[in-house]
Order: structure tokens, then sequence, then C-alpha cells
């Protein structure tokens, strides 16, 4: 299946200020947001976009224009090729690509068998295999209470470790059974590796720690006025970007009369922006989508 841009319209008609600007697409995945920005800026202006992905990376290959660039890197290293206030607006498309979901080779879903891997770069870092198959109880634990919020963390670390002590865990059907074979209760719509498969993708592409390195980057980038646009979808996301633009507040002594406005570096001009209902019947990925968009004052 194609991967459908969420939010298209809506975040990109925040994001251009100015036709004539210098643009970031931190997360090409298919191109579908880049595409976009090409059609709605001048031939002067520039579009530079990111992906860590490799298959991603390629894709972009079919995208001629001239004012288009792509780096098949992480988001997290965008002060390398860009200089302080230079950019009119900066875009996150946050997660996967239904691409990634899709292709069981690539060990993101629980609904196709593969290799478990889960990583966007699979030239960096370990597959998951590697890490769950060795890594101690208590790890594990984390992963899935902080990235999982997963009630049951304590039962599903116990079954890993049992199962890997008797077989290497290797496939994406093999961790959803173990899941699934310890999972109590009765079984309900969710499938019960859905929020495990969430934290260990999360754990294993260090998503949030690379959210935050390169929003400290990114607020330095923006000129004046410049835009911030995040698509989340899940809460973990939404709450770090969230609470980012509340502590990048300016603090003045409290004798000094400046209104809490004025303090601050970055404006919230729209919050917690979804995907319509005509959206969500064509895309239901979409369902989950948050968009928050922020100025630089
Ligand atoms: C939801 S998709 C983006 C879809 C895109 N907006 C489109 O319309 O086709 C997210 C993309 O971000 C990429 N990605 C995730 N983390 C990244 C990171 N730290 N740096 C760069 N790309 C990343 C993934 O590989 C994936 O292709």
């Amino acid at each position: 299946m194609l991967h459908f841009p969420v939010l298209l319209e809506e975040s990109v008609e925040f994001l251009i200020t100015n036709p004539d600007g210098n643009y970031i697409d931190c997360t090409f995945g298919r191109g579908g947001h880049s595409q976009r920005i090409l059609k709605k800026i001048s031939s002067q202006a520039k579009l530079t976009s990111f992906d860590k992905d490799a298959e991603a990376y390629k894709f972009a290959q079919q995208f001629k224009a001239s004012n288009f660039s792509i780096n098949h890197e992480s988001f997290n290293c965008l002060s390398k090729h860009f200089d302080e206030s230079s950019i009119d607006g900066i875009l996150y498309d946050l997660g996967t690509c239904s691409t990634h979901l899709d292709n069981g080779e690539r060990g993101f879903s629980f609904m196709r068998n593969g290799p478990l891997d889960m990583r966007f770069n699979t030239k960096k870092g370990q597959p998951l295999s590697d890490w769950i198959n060795t890594a101690p109880f208590e790890e594990i634990l984390n992963v899935l209470y902080e990235y999982g919020d997963e009630k049951h963390a304590k039962l599903i670390s116990n079954a890993i470790i049992d199962h890997r002590e008797k077989q290497k865990i290797l496939t994406t059907f093999d961790l959803a059974n173990i899941i699934e074979d310890c999972y109590p209760g009765k079984r309900k719509k969710i499938h019960p590796a859905t929020k495990s498969f969430q934290a260990f993708r999360i754990f294993i592409n260090n998503e949030l720690n690379e959210i935050t390195e390169s929003l400290n980057q990114a607020k330095k980038l923006l000129k004046k006025n410049g835009i911030i646009v995040v698509i989340s979808f899940h809460s973990l996301e939404d709450n770090l970007v969230k609470s980012y633009f509340k502590s990048h507040k300016v603090e003045y002594p409290k004798d000094i009369p400046i209104n809490s406005i004025e303090n601050q570096e970055f404006k919230c001009i729209a919050k917690k922006i979804r995907a319509s209902k005509d959206e969500v019947s064509i895309n239901p990925r979409s369902r989950s989508a948050i968009m928050r968009v922020f100025k630089k004052l």
C-alpha cells in the first residue's frame, strides 16, 4: 500500500509563510509533504528534506526539482547543514510510514512475519532481535513501561526471558506469539502486541531523544516568525513536543513587568489539530494524528 500523507493541506498551509523561503521537511517518507511544499514555493525558494531510512532516500531520487535536496541522515543533525536564523519553516511528520508496516522484511509489524529488526536506518545501531535476546529483565521491563505504557510489562518481560532461554527470538511472529500467549484476559479488538511493538520501536530507534535533539537545533535555525509544524501519532511524542515548547519560556525576574506571552521564545499558534472525518475514512492511520504549530517570536 502507498503511504497517504496525513493532515497534508493543514500542515503545509501553516508551514509556508513566504513562497520564496527556505524550508526543511525532517521526515521525507514517501515525499507526500515534500511534494506539496514544492508545489507551493517558488523556484527561488529551497526545500531540504531528511530521512534516515535508505528506501525513503532512494524514493526521493525521483524528485528532480532544482530547489530540492534530500539527506540520508537523522533529523538530529540539522545544524550541520544550516546557519542560525536562516529557515522559514520546519516540518516533522513523526513515526513510521505505511510502507514500513507493509514490508515484513523491515520487522516493524506484528501482522507480517519477518526478521525482528525495526530500525529506520538498518546501517546503524542494532536490530531489535540482538537486543531482545541479551537485554536484562529490568531493561525490557522499563522499555515496556516507559515507551509502551504496557500494564502487563512484567508478564511480557518474564515470557521473553523464559522463551529466549529455550530458543532465540528472531522474527516478528516469534515476538508477537510470545506476547499473545502470555497476555491475560479475552482477546480484544487491539492486538496484545500493539503497545509492546510501539515501545520497542521507540527504544531501538532512540526516537524521543532524537526529537528533542532536533528541536534544540530547529529553534536556533528558524528566523523570527519562522514556523515549526509537528504531527505526532502517540501521546509520548505529543507530550514531549507540548512540554518542550512550554519549557522554553524565558524566565524574567518577578519584578520585571513583562507579560507571559512576551516572555516566550515560541508561541503555539495551533494545538491539537486532528484529521477530519473524511480524511480518517480514507486513511484510518490519520485517526491518531495530532498536529501542533509553533511560531518563533
Ligand atoms: C510518517 S513518515 C513521513 C511521511 C511523509 N511525510 C510523507 O508524506 O510521505 C515518517 C518518516 O520519518 C522517518 N524518520 C523517523 N525518524 C527519523 C529521524 N530521526 N530522522 C530522519 N527521519 C526519520 C522514517 O524513516 C519515515 O520515513
